[in-house]
């Protein structure tokens, strides 16, 4: 009896202490933007100014309420007005403020792109946190769209993940941002349908991408979306289990998945936004919530960052919610191939068969090229279920596509090459860039096998093309798809101006979004 109790007893202690730490440790929402058409009266102020000095409105009303004063405080802080640079000024006298951020918005003459203003807006932001520890108004005397971009890079620059710190040590401002700007109406109107939505689905993608395997694993991400797609409308979400996957002769994804006891997850999630009758746009991620290598095991140094190894499956979900955020009309299906890749007594090893969904098999060489296993199967299933007008993967596939192109650019893959340029634009005008890289016979002949049809790794089969072609395998060749690796984008550590915060990127939600927007919505 007395034997019993004390096994029961820390049961229940480590129960009462998950859940006080799922309550300590809340997700900060998104930073709330609204605009604004007049000054405020007092306290810290950020206002934009051309190199030609020229500040708008805002501008020539503090300059004649302080008799010049701000044209002379101006010029004697050396404030040149060039694009990105930010200094802090003491406020003249009669203006009313303390201090005044000002912020550089480069040459008077439109030669901006939406990109420059988004940075313009987060590199702002940043300033103003660091200088004031909030971020104050922001008066801009700019055009709607402009003002509105601006909006944009601001609220993801005011992104920061810091919900593991204790209370003393957590950033204490939750900045909710205001704009002034001289119409208000119109850009609330166009900024709330086109990039609000947008900028809550990266925030909502680094905040998965961010958080580790202890908290989010196949089936704690599968809610986690489940739970931010409650309130969309054209949404439909299927989830397939072990069980499903068994059915259906997913042996390449639940092959990964075996060695966890965190059961792998096939996360569907249609959005009908288009015309009954119009083909989907379909995006498929790779979703390894930890990969370790399984018994391929990896070097511990920096086994860490393996965390983010489903950065794919994060950025295809926040992609599907940015575009029903949006309305978008447009079909889309986002397919999260889920799994934990670990180790253990009943994980797979490297001379393994697995038969995939198509029927093809494969010889696991390499129990740490899962990516392009459970993609295997999750491609070839969106391919011959929806007919996808376009199949877009999205994964932290190797280390040679992240030695190749570094942080810069994502690696992209193809056999419809009329698609790369497109892809390469959009990347400029998104900030997702991506380069191609080679995908050819040579690379389909790599991955032949003397046992199975394919293998997914091995002497003849190193680095990112052989990666690419192992995943076209499962894609028909007359679909168009695109395969992006992300290993060296999916995250930095350093800040840049629309990300603060070290970690997840949310590499290809802006590139996605704006690519479904310019090519397939209505
Ligand atoms: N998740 C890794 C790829 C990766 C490595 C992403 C470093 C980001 C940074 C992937 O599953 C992997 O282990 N790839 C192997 C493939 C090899 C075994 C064929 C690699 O790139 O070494
Ligand atoms: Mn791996
Ligand atoms: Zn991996």
């Amino acid at each position: 009896m007395k034997y019993w109790f004390s096994l029961i007893i820390p049961f229940a202690l480590a129960i009462g202490m998950t859940v006080a730490q799922a309550k300590d440790h809340e997700s900060k929402p998104p930073t709330k933007v609204t605009f604004d058409e007049a000054l405020p009266e007092s306290g810290n102020l950020v206002l934009g100014i051309y190199e030609n000095g020229n500040g708008g409105q805002y501008g020539e009303t503090l300059d004649s309420s302080t008799d010049a004063g701000l044209s002379y405080a101006i010029k004697a802080a050396g404030f040149k007005g060039k694009k990105m640079a930010t200094k802090v000024i003491t406020a003249p006298k009669g203006s009313g403020y303390d201090q005044i951020l000002l912020v550089g918005l480069g040459k008077d003459d439109n030669s901006n792109t939406s990109l420059d203003w988004q940075k313009i807006g987060g590199n702002a932001v940043q300033a103003a946190i660091k200088a004031f520890k909030e971020a104050p108004a922001m008066a801009f005397d700019l055009p709607k769209d402009v003002s509105a971009n601006l909006a944009y890079g601001a609220k993801l620059g005011s992104y920061y993940f810091d919900k593991y710190y204790t209370d003393e040590k957590r950033l204490k401002y939750q900045p909710s941002l205001t704009v002034v700007t001289p119409d208000p109406d119109a850009t609330s109107e166009y900024y709330q349908a086109e990039l609000d939505p947008v900028a809550n689905a990266i925030w909502y993608t680094r905040d998965v991408s961010n958080e580790p395997g202890n908290i989010i694993y196949p089936e704690s991400f599968v809610e986690y979306w489940e739970d931010l797609f409650d309130d969309m409308d054209d949404i439909k979400i299927t989830i397939f289990d072990e069980k499903d996957m068994i059915k259906k002769n997913m042996g390449a994804i639940y092959g990964v998945g075996r060695g966890s006891k965190r059961p792998p997850r096939m996360m569907i999630v249609e959005y009908r936004g288009g015309e009954k009758d119009d083909a989907p746009v379909m995006i498929v991620g790779k979703g390894i919530t930890f990969d370790t290598g399984g018994i391929s095991i990896k070097g511990s140094e920096n086994m860490w960052n393996m965390k983010f190894d489903m950065s794919g499956a994060a950025s295809t979900m926040g992609t599907l919610y940015a575009l029903a955020g949006r309305g978008a009309k447009v079909n889309a299906i986002g397919i999260a191939a889920m799994a934990e890749n670990m180790p253990g007594g009943n994980a797979q090893r490297p001379g393994d068969v697995v038969t995939s969904m198509s029927g093809k098999t494969i010889q696991i060489r390499s129990t740490d090229a899962e990516g392009r296993l459970v993609l295997a199967d999750a491609v070839y299933y969106g391919d011959v279920t929806y007919n996808p007008a376009l199949l877009v993967d999205l994964a932290t596939l190797t280390g040679s596509a992240a030695r190749a192109l570094g942080k810069d650019y994502g690696a992209l893959f193809t056999r419809h090459e009329e698609l790369t340029a497109d892809f390469i634009d959009m990347g400029k005008q998104t900030g997702d860039e991506v380069w191609p890289l080679p995908l050819n016979d040579n690379h389909f002949k790599a991955i032949e096998n003397e046992v199975a049809d394919v293998m997914n790794s091995g002497p003849g089969a190193p680095g990112a093309s052989a990666g690419a072609a192992f995943i076209g395998a499962f894609v028909r060749e007359s679909t168009p798809w695109v395969h992006l690796d992300i290993a060296g984008v999916g995250w930095n550590s350093t800040p840049t101006p629309m990300k603060a915060s070290p970690g997840s990127t949310s590499f290809g939600v802006q590139l996605m979004n704006g690519y479904i927007k310019k090519h397939f919505e209505k």
